[in-house]
């Protein structure tokens, strides 16, 4: 018989990854889908899949009736909590719909998993931005650093990092953290940086726009691709263990280096276009990422296939071949 996955955040861009992942596992894919009043927005990302292996529903996560529902009548294998308020700024702005979708949200799934289908299997998608300031003395984030978060955003990932190790402890389910560092792809919404650079960059190359407003371009970070990520996911949550795992590729840029690289890609020079804007600075902003994965890569053998620069270059390509 098939194995079932169960995904919140099924639309999102790891949502979409992990979706075509598993198909190709030959696993039988639900997901929840929130309403949208543009409904050509609610499923772009994975049109391709539904009717093909993919089942989605209306739901959200602070939809406790419809998440019990689905999670009693479905009785998935693995279940992978992906769907959050997950922009880090805009958490600022909606501070208290964030801890209620990412905190209150998580333990809505928690309960429905624990009360509906116990034998399953639990992800969380928690973050790298629960270390908020804190480095080790080497210069890496690993599973053993200090959480200090700086956003509302990151206090509610630790708040489900936390969630997730009691309800493993106390209940003995099979509930484990991937603790991901940033992870982009052509799919990433473009109010993130690294397609926001990108889509402005062949938008001036081509003529349609002069500038590039941003806020701190000092800040690093350490991006993969999303695809090598949703690997780890199914690494992890198949482990003979639960257990929690950071996932990163160890090398970190600043957005300057990312703006510097992608600029000189399309043979412009960024000085020339960006522009720093104070909209898009944070009250307090994390500075600097580089996560350790070594626990990951010894545990399953994970590496990303991808580095910086041929998921940048692949970021590129496709906002090239939009407005050729
Ligand atoms: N979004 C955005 N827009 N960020 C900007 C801009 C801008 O115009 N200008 C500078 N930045 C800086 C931000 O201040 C931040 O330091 C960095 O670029 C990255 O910002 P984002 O791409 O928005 O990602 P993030 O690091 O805040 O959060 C992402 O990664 C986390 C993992 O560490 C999100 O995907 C989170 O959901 C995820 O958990």
């Amino acid at each position: 018989m098939k194995k079932k996955a169960f995904i919140t955040g099924i639309n999102g861009q790891d949502g979409s990854y992990l979706s075509e992942y598993l198909l190709e596992k030959d696993y039988k894919v639900y997901g929840i889908v929130r309403r949208n009043s543009i409904a050509e927005h609610q499923e772009s990302r994975i049109d391709h899949l539904i009717g093909n292996g993919v089942e989605t529903e209306y739901g959200d996560l602070l939809d406790v009736s419809s998440l019990e529902r689905m999670i009693r009548t479905i009785q998935p294998d693995e279940i992978y909590n992906i769907a959050a308020q997950s922009h880090v700024r805009i958490s600022m702005d909606i501070p208290q719909f964030t801890v209620q979708t990412n905190a209150l949200g998580l333990l809505n799934i928690l309960e429905a998993y624990k009360n509906n289908c116990p034998t399953a299997r639990f992800y969380q998608a928690s973050s790298s931005e629960m270390f908020g300031r804190t480095v080790d003395e080497d210069g890496y984030q690993r599973e053993t650093t200090k959480m200090s978060p700086t956003s509302p955003y990151g206090c509610t990932k630790v708040f489900g990092y936390n969630m997730v190790q009691h309800y493993r402890n106390a209940y003995d389910l099979f509930a484990a953290n991937g603790i991901l560092f940033n992870h982009e792809s052509p799919r990433r919404g473009s109010n993130f940086v690294t397609n926001k650079v990108v889509k402005a960059a062949v938008r001036i190359k081509n003529g349609l726009q002069d500038k590039l407003s941003l806020g701190n371009m000092d800040a690093y970070r350490d991006w993969g691709h999303s695809k090598d990520y949703v690997r780890a996911m199914h690494m992890i949550i198949n482990h003979t263990e639960p257990d929690d795992f950071v996932c990163a590729t160890g090398v970190t840029n600043s957005v300057r280096d990312m703006c510097s690289y992608v600029f000189e890609k399309l043979d412009l020079d960024y000085k020339n276009y960006v522009i720093k804007d104070p909209r898009f600075m944070r009250p307090e902003d994390l500075k600097y990422l580089r996560g350790d994965s070594t626990k990951l890569r010894t545990t399953f053998g994970w590496k990303p296939e991808y580095t910086f620069e041929t998921l940048m270059d692949e970021m590129i390509d496709h906002w090239v071949n939009i407005y050729k």
